[in-house]
């Protein structure tokens, strides 16, 4: 009896959960599967895999013991070694205006992601899954994959960065388990930029009754907002097995809930035309989602067969409403909000695609307290990590396609898929994220080169009308570069917003000859820097290129078709019909390294406002002293360690919201100056440019417009290295293994200033409750492997990452170097859910 009284117990616990969310399996078993509960959804973790294409490796028989024993979300090429030549690319980028075909190494980050790998999965037997729907839903594989279960071809998906799904019941077999396996292939010259590969996003098994709602199929807009009422439209469309018609008897119960969880409204209908539900429901004083406060309804849909309860499930979203017009610019909830953007690539640095829910936390975090407000998933589909992250933490977002359509940037790129793909491959985009708060916008492409042609006039009408189709809600961009073209040949007309990549020279005449009458700069700046590193004398460059392969973080280098910050914000704060910007990147990103494609050893971007480590370069308060209104910045830049370089002028900038600062080398002062409204990079940075250079402390005082101090901040010349600092970013972390701790390690001096021009190599271990993940320096010149517990400093820091084992208890992280005195951190791992 007591037994089983406990044994219902569990099984109620078990289905409750199975309703709730999506269980994270290693193995899933029989025993996880609960043939009453309605709805299941498990990630499935384990795999094995194998670089290579043997013959019969999609079939149950085939012997896989020898196979690696992987984790997804798992990137097979970021293990390296960094080789000059994989993927080495002898091109002319036309894009950047290049004639000539030049040798370019580390274009997509010189590591091994070119070639064939299996992937292979059981799943248990099909008595389990009797008479259920069983959906199998890739968020992301790199590339080309091919899906097999037990040997049978179930379907294909080229475009390696989009969510795909099939229906798997029917393969699946009666015998002892499922066999899953998957193929992926990646080409030689397939990208400009590091694409990582394998199971790279997650893999989930859903498993339903056979009439439930489908995948993606509840769809929820916002006509109606409005402080004291909302109305939520609710279209939920129902599945049933091929072949038979739906149940008589349905009806369909939308509950709302509010983020506090209690219910807002509730509705039942029981009218269904062609298996879809329409109902409309009014939310009263509803709390609208924004940057300032993301917050997140939830509709729970229960679906009944008369009494019997056939599916439940729940869906998340967000009552916000956004508009955009010549006067105001873009408009959420009916306020002017200028978009304060920058760009992504999908690789997390050292964890190249591989997804991680806490490194995507960390940099978002980051960006946020700098004051960005949006993000673009450049140039293609974001992963549901990022897209939730974005709900949850209050970042706009423009979700962007392709970075090619049917002509080519790269010889094996998108354009080999386009014709056939390109429908599909829009509608699982938009149809798998359209209840998200917090894509404001879709792109329909980046910078393809058929903005000029034919044919790319009418893919792009016909590609925005899709977009209309699947979500007339939100607007569709085209981030455009030729954009004199486009003006006169039309393509840039049509576009809800036209995207203006660069090209500030053509703002004004895009505003004049634009039917819109407003213009989104889609993709901005791409100022080059490297975190630590200044060149002298400080002039600002074009396409500058340094013996060291290395940009000045004095923020004055660019390429020739990009510009500094400033230049945007000129036009930006001058005219309301810039929507906003979007800066070209907030991270820096494996591959594209810009100035030196053709200087080995550089394999990763310059563009970052931080670096591939996540740690802030000066142009880092650059953007916060303008983004970040609710805090004041105060940045001195350089470092000031000259030694040898005493009496030389070594210019120093301030960056700070405040309108004037003074400046003090060693007590003496250098004069206090204010921001010129009229001027370009006086306007917006504090620059004494004839400080010259001697070993102590420079000091700045901030002052406001009525002159009284705000702020002071002070740099000391370090001394010799002498120890080591440790930060992270937690110090406590859910005991779960796929969370993680960034430790930013400083060498400093004796006195705990930071010495900028250590590199010194330095030492990881880590013991109890985790282990060492990954190190990364920021330096785009260095082959030094992420995995290995060693690393030179660069410029003074870099930053470990630890990864929680699961359990329970302390972590310890060791760093030492020669001649330093090495240092000790403890982390606690913690039973709890994400904080
Ligand atoms: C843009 C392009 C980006 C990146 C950037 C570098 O034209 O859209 O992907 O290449 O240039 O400045």
């Amino acid at each position: 009896m007591k037994k089983s009284f406990l044994l219902m117990l569990g099984w109620l616990a078990a289905s409750l959960t199975a309703t709730a969310g999506t269980t994270a399996v290693q193995a899933l078993s029989a025993a996880d599967l609960c043939p009453d509960s309605v709805r299941q959804e498990f990630l499935l973790r384990d795999w094995s895999f194998f670089l290579g294409d043997p013959d019969g490796a999609a079939q149950p028989g085939f012997d896989d013991r020898r196979w690696q024993t992987v984790r997804i979300p798992h990137d097979w090429a970021i293990y390296g070694p960094f080789d000059k030549e994989i993927d080495k690319q002898t091109v002319a980028i036309e894009q950047n205006g290049e004639k000539m075909a030049t040798e370019k190494t580390g274009r997509t980050g010189s590591l091994p992601y070119i070639g064939v790998g299996w992937y292979r999965t059981r799943i248990p037997a099909g008595k389990s899954f009797d008479g259920r729907r069983v959906v199998l839903t890739f968020d992301g594989a790199m590339s080309q994959a091919q899906v097999y279960v037990n040997g049978q071809k179930v379907g294909e998906w080229p475009y390696g960065y989009n969510t795909f799904y099939f229906d798997i019941a029917d393969y699946l077999a009666a015998g002892d388990e499922n066999l899953i396996a998957v193929r992926l292939e990646n080409v030689g010259e397939s990208s400009r930029w590091y694409p990582g590969a394998g199971l790279y996003r997650h893999v989930r098994l859903t498993v339903t009754r056979p009439v439930s709602v489908d995948v993606w199929g509840t769809w929820i807009t916002t006509p109606v907002v409005d402080s004291t009422v909302a109305r939520v439209n609710v279209k939920t469309r129902i599945s049933c097995p091929e072949g038979t018609a739906l149940p008589g008897g349905l009806s369909l119960q939308t509950e709302l809930l509010a983020p506090d969880g209690t219910s807002k409204a509730c509705h039942t209908e029981t009218l269904q035309v062609n298996g879809e539900f329409e109902q409309s429901l009014a939310v009263p004083q509803p709390l609208l989602w924004s940057p300032e406060s993301p917050s997140l309804y939830r509709a729970v849909t229960r679906l009944y067969d008369g009494d019997r309860l056939l599916d439940r499930c729940e869906t998340r979203f967000g009552i916000r409403s956004i508009a955009y017009n010549a006067t105001d610019g873009f408009l959420l909830n009916g306020q002017p909000v200028k978009i304060k953007g920058v760009c992504l690539h999908h690789d997390l640095g050292p964890l190249g695609a591989a997804v991680n829910r806490s490194a995507m936390e960390r940099q978002l975090r980051i960006l946020k307290e700098m004051g960005c407000n949006a993000i673009r998933s450049s140039h293609n589909m974001p992963s549901p990590e990022q897209v939730e992250l974005c709900d949850e933490l209050g970042l706009m977002m423009m979700a962007e396609s392709f970075d090619e359509w049917a002509g080519a940037k790269c010889r094996n790129g998108y354009n080999r898929f386009f014709g056939e793909w390109v429908e599909k491959d829009v509608e699982n985009l938009v149809v798998h994220y359209r209840n998200h708060p917090s894509i404001v916008m879709w792109s329909a492409g980046n910078e393809v080169p058929d903005q000029w042609n034919e044919r790319g006039i009418k893919d792009g009408f016909r590609l925005q009308a899709l977009f209309h189709r699947l979500d007339p809600t939100r607007p569709v961009t085209m981030g455009m570069d030729q954009v004199s073209r486009t003006i006169k040949n039309g393509f840039a007309a049509y576009w809800d917003i036209p995207g203006l990549n660069y090209r500030l020279p053509l703002y004004g005449e895009a505003h004049t000859l634009l039917p819109q009458g407003y213009l989104l700069g889609s993709e901005t700046a791409s100022t080059i820097s490297s975190r630590g590193v200044y060149k002298l004398p400080v002039r600002e460059l074009k396409g500058q290129v340094w013996p060291d392969l290395q940009c000045s973080s004095y923020d004055v280098e660019a390429c020739w078709w990009s510009n500094v910050p400033d230049d945007d914000w000129l036009w930006q704060d001058d005219n309301p019909w810039v929507l906003g910007e979007f800066v070209w990147t907030g991270f820096d990103y494996l591959g594209e390294p810009t100035p030196y494609d053709d200087y080995w050893p550089s394999r990763s971007s310059y563009f970052g406002i931080c670096d591939l480590a996540g740690l802030p370069k000066d142009r880092y308060f650059l953007y916060r002293s303008r983004w970040n209104t609710g805090e004041h910045t105060l940045h001195i830049l350089p470092h000031w360690n000259w030694e040898g370089q005493e009496g030389d002028t070594v210019p120093v900038f301030v960056y700070t919201d405040c309108p004037s600062a003074e400046l003090f080398i060693n007590g003496q002062s250098q004069g206090r100056l204010t921001k010129n409204p009229a001027g370009r990079l006086d306007r917006y940075r504090l620059m004494w440019m004839n400080t010259l250079y001697e070993p102590g402390t420079v000091e700045a005082v901030a002052y406001d417009a009525q002159g009284n101090e705000v702020m002071r901040k002070a740099l000391n010349t370090a001394g010799k290295p002498h120890h080591l600092e440790l930060q992270a970013n937690r110090i406590q972390l859910p005991a779960q293994a796929d969370e993680l701790a960034f430790v930013t390690v400083r060498v400093v001096d004796a006195q705990g200033n930071l010495c900028p021009l250590a590199d010194n190599q330095l030492q990881f271990k880590v013991k109890g409750a985790g282990r060492f993940r990954a190190a990364c320096n920021g330096d785009a010149t260095s082959t030094e492997p992420f995995h290995l517990p060693t690393m030179k400093a660069f410029n003074g820091q870099l930053v470990v990452l630890l990864q929680s084992d699961g359990t329970e208890g302390t972590m310890e992280l060791s760093v030492s170097g020669r001649g330093l005195k090495p240092a000790v951190l403890s982390l606690e791992c913690v039973a709890q859910d994400r904080p």
